[in-house]
């Protein structure tokens, strides 16, 4: 277990980390989602939780210290992660949005398991809502951008469109840095200019990186 780093400067704020991958269904039994596990912002709620913050967590996996943050709410879908983002932040001084949040929902899911028709199958997906764009700008907004190419110029135009404070860019294809492992290596560009490139480290120190950044525009 890696040491915990302590301290007072989140006391008195309200964090709200969403984390994991969301699931849209398919069927009853079938969902479309993505490799992300919540690790990163499990450690973000984790290093606000040991600096004082009251954390929220709006999850789609269970994150494994459930019963140290303040609230903890699990959600399944996009539709259901936008209608606790939107209640947690009408109180909340930082939004850390690590959660991979699918771009696309089934148009209409089956009521029943679906049988095998015919050799094909044809899902019909619609677009979701960019529920960023609808929160206020009066707290601090961090975004995380999960790119395999053009890195740094996707996410200069998420923290731009997003009105994020800051935009975490991270390369999963590398294997040290992507999903479902304990380190992670970031580029954190922000809104106010200038980028800084952080070496490999785990999740729970890059989220103190984060943090420390986040203090003075709180
Ligand atoms: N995000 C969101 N709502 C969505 C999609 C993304 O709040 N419907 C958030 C993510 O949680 C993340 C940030 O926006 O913090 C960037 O997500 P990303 O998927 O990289 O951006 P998109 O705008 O969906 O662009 P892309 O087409 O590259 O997926
Ligand atoms: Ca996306």
């Amino acid at each position: 277990e890696e040491t915990r780093r302590v301290g007072t400067d989140f006391e008195a704020k309200h964090v709200v980390v969403t984390a994991g991958g969301t699931r849209e269904p398919i069927d009853p039994v079938r969902y479309i989602g993505n490799r992300s596990t919540g690790k990163m912002g499990f450690a973000l709620a984790d290093a606000a939780l040991d600096r004082g913050a009251r954390v929220t967590v709006i999850a789609t996996v269970t994150p494994p210290r459930a019963d140290r943050y303040d609230a903890v709410e699990m959600v399944e879908t996009v539709s259901d992660m936008r209608v606790a983002v939107l209640k947690a932040c009408q109180a909340a001084d930082v939004l850390l949005m690590t959660a991979a949040v699918s771009d696309f929902r089934v148009a209409k899911p089956a009521e029943h398991k679906m049988k095998k028709q015919g050799e094909n199958l044809v899902l019909e997906l619609v677009q979701n809502d960019d529920f960023l764009l609808e929160l206020s700008d009066d707290f601090v907004k961090v975004g995380f951008a999960a790119e395999t190419q053009d890195l740094l110029d996707n996410a200069h135009k998420k923290l731009v469109n997003k009105r994020l404070a800051m935009i975490c860019a991270n390369d999963v294809s590398a294997p040290d840095a992507g999903f479902a492992v304990d380190t992670n290596r970031i580029t954190i560009l922000h809104a106010s200019g200038g980028q800084e490139a952080l070496p490999l480290m785990s999740k729970y120190a890059v989220a103190h990186e984060i943090l420390d950044r986040v203090v003075p525009l709180l």
